[in-house]
């Protein structure tokens, strides 16, 4: 008997996939044995990401030497800025990441050796480009130049740096460091599920991730950081939070941020990142949009049982660093290579082609007249 007679579940829900060594979710997130609320409290995102794809956190040594390649990485070969400047500047951003990474892979020059070492040095080479092209593509598509990546400043001062234009502040800096830790990496969801598929079938390191960014780009993954900010724009303020949100849940409107498919208890991620808003709320002057938050929060629960996930409070943490909606999904596509990354040289460690069965609704067997 085929297994899919015996097995199936719509979104592959509740199904294991595969194995991993690089995070677990079940009793708390953990990247490589460690909790993520004690990466994202004692760790920068620079320390993260060399976790990520090493598999151990690194000595002093080993993360200036792992800094000093991405800074010497941190650009986009010329001809590819000139294909960017080339496109209309409405061009979706998450379809400009795409586009780029891509792009990058024609310059690579390891782009089809799958060995480990090379892999393991095309996604540190990415991890730092994609940074680029975040902030280059912000500056494009306002007519302005792509500022170079600076060695006397770290991951997410860099960023945001290069999408702003002007130096953050030390807290700026930090509290973007946190919400690329809290991005970074995340199990079996989507997108890096489709980077694996990719990589299962021997294809590089360049291929799986240009499919993650396609698969991260949807609302119902990566691209609600974006909704929700569009929902609380929507909503305007603290007064008309309570009537918007009821009116919402009675039209059995989704509303982006809320629910997920593994935490239904909470996404620990989320709790962790409310303080550190409304710690910027604060420092902004920017209190009311806190409250508007914490009024919706309250009713979905209460009516829907759902807690927020991860991109309820990032897109307010991006709002208060004065980042633009579209560059919220394209920030975390800046931070889950590394999660992508490590996963597709894990696939290659030990890996079986991912094919799984259909069952089969349409007609039976039938001739042509
Ligand atoms: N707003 C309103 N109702 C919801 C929501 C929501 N955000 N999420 C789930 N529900 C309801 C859904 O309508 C359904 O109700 P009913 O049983 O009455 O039909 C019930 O909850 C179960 O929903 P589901 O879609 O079967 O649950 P799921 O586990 O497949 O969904 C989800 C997970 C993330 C797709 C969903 O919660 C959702 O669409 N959330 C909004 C999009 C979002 O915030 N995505 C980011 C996910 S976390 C970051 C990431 O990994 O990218």
């Amino acid at each position: 008997m085929s297994s899919t007679q015996s097995l199936y579940r719509p979104g592959l829900e509740g199904i294991i996939a595969g194995e991993t060594a690089i995070s677990s979710i079940a009793g708390g997130l953990l990247y490589r044995g460690y909790p993520v609320e004690e990466l994202a409290t004692r760790a920068n995102f620079e320390q993260v990401a060399y976790l990520l794809l090493h598999g151990e956190f690194p000595t002093a040594d080993e993360l200036a030497a792992f800094n000093q390649r991405i800074a010497a990485a941190a650009d986009l070969p010329e001809r590819v800025w000139i294909t960017l400047r080339n496109l209309p500047a409405t061009t979706n951003f998450m379809d400009i990441l795409r586009s780029t990474c891509s792009l990058t892979a024609h310059f690579d020059p390891e782009v089809a050796d799958n060995t480990p070492g090379a892999t393991l040095r095309k996604a540190e080479r990415l991890l730092a480009q994609l940074a680029c092209a975040v902030g280059g593509w912000e500056r494009i598509r306002r007519g302005k130049n792509p500022l170079p990546y600076r060695a006397d400043l770290g991951f997410a001062a860099n960023v945001l740096m290069m999408l702003r234009g002007d130096t953050p502040t030390a807290d700026e800096a930090r509290a973007l460091d946190v919400s690329l830790i809290l991005y970074a990496e995340h199990e079996f969801n989507a997108s890096t599920f489709t980077a694996r598929v990719v990589a299962s079938t021997l294809a590089d390191l360049h291929s799986a991730i240009t499919a993650a960014i396609g698969a991260l780009k949807g609302p119902l993954h990566g691209g609600a950081n974006e909704q929700v900010m569009a929902v609380l724009t929507e909503v305007a303020s603290p007064e008309r939070a309570e009537s918007w949100i009821k009116a919402a849940l009675a039209s059995k409107r989704r509303i982006m941020g809320f629910g997920h498919r593994v935490y239904k208890a909470g996404d620990p991620r989320a709790k962790y990142l409310k303080p550190l808003c409304a710690r910027l709320a604060t420092q902004t002057g920017q209190e009311s949009l806190e409250q508007m938050a914490d009024t919706i929060e309250r009713i979905v629960l209460a009516e829907k049982g759902l807690p927020p996930n991860l991109d309820w409070p990032s897109a307010r943490l991006y709002h208060y660093l004065r980042l633009p909606i579209p560059v919220y999904t394209p920030l975390f596509v800046a931070s889950r290579v590394t999660g992508w990354s490590a996963h597709v040289l894990e696939q290659q460690a030990h890996n079986r082609l991912i094919r799984p069965e259909a069952r089969y609704i349409g007609p039976a067997e039938r001739q042509l007249k």
